[in-house]
């Protein structure tokens, strides 16, 4: 099987989409499932939000990051080239049915991965509003398409450069004092939808976070991506990724992920040691 690359577009800086032949994939995605992509044989597996996808050209959309060695990697693709594996769908879709107002809220690369759920939550009759977080304008992707799929669209840069300064949970703060909601959604960094998690707890406001722990086979075999929800063991690739916020046992997300990125540091350490 040939994973063709249909095309590829610079979104902002280090952040591309990538249209990829994967019929199966394309096929049966439903959102809030994401896929698994290995560029090369002996590349490692990357798993990515499943953004968009066509069943009659079999073409599946995904928006990454080029944060470290594979993404870049990946990165590199052209369109006309092969990926040597694409996996999925994989996790369990969004529980979107109509409720009422639903807050989407989303920071970094997170809205990339919100949009099918905006999508989603608004073809169930909802009225959608996104919150965005950005560290600067130039980092606003997707403004046109989130725009299409929400009633109100509010932005936050970090440096003020675009919508309110500040950070994006201020934002939901003043909406959740103008009107009431029946669901916060959140996706981005973890301390981002940890703050988002500590703003709704206390007005009870039903809040779902997509959770990105580290993953290596993402079909619940090496237990890599274990998280805490509710007192409970989870996997977060075939029990998630999308879990009750004010469950999630953040402290484990963030020390598990800072133990990954301190192994990463020290196999490159001794790579540039490596005569
Ligand atoms: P590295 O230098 O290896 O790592 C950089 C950081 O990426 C790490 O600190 C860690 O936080 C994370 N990471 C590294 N390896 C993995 C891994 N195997 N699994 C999960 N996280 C990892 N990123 C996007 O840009 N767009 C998306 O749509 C997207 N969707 C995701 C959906 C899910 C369900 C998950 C779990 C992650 C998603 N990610 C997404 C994160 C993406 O998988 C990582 O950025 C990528 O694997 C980093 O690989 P690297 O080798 O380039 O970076
Ligand atoms: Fe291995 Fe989830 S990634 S069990
Ligand atoms: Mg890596």
């Amino acid at each position: 099987m040939s994973y063709k690359v249909f095309g590829v577009q610079k979104l902002a800086t280090d952040i591309t989409r990538m249209v990829v032949h994967a019929p199966e994939v394309a096929r049966h995605a439903r959102a809030g499932q994401f896929l698994v992509i290995m560029s090369d044989e002996k590349a490692e597996r990357i798993p990515l939000t499943i953004v968009g996808s066509d069943f009659s050209s079999g073409a599946v959309t995904v928006i990454f990051q080029e944060i470290g060695s594979s993404t870049r990697r990946l990165g590199m693709k052209e369109a006309g080239a092969s990926l040597f594996a694409v996996l999925g769908p994989l996790g369990r879709p969004t529980d979107a049915r109509k409720i009422g107002t639903v807050v989407c809220v989303a920071g970094g690369v997170g809205l990339a991965e919100i949009l099918p759920v905006m999508r989603v939550f608004k073809g169930a009759g909802n009225r959608v509003i996104g919150l965005l977080g950005c560290r600067t304008k130039d980092l606003l992707i997707l403004e046109e398409e989130i725009r299409q799929a929400c009633e109100e669209v509010r932005v936050a840069t970090n440096d003020g450069s675009l919508g309110t300064r500040g950070l994006v949970t201020s934002l939901l703060e003043e909406f959740l004092k103008e009107e009431a909601c029946g669901l916060v959604y959140a996706v981005g960094p973890v301390p981002m939808m940890r703050a988002v998690c500590e703003v709704t707890r206390p007005l009870k406001i039903r809040t779902t976070v997509s959770l990105n722990p580290v993953m290596v086979d993402a079909t619940g075999m090496c237990g890599v991506c274990r998280c805490r929800v509710a007192g409970k063991t989870v996997f977060g690739c075939v029990d998630g990724p999308e879990f009750d916020g004010h469950q999630v046992d953040f402290d484990e997300l963030s020390q598990r992920l800072s133990f990954f990125r301190k192994e990463e540091e020290l196999s490159a350490k001794a790579l540039e040691r490596t005569p």
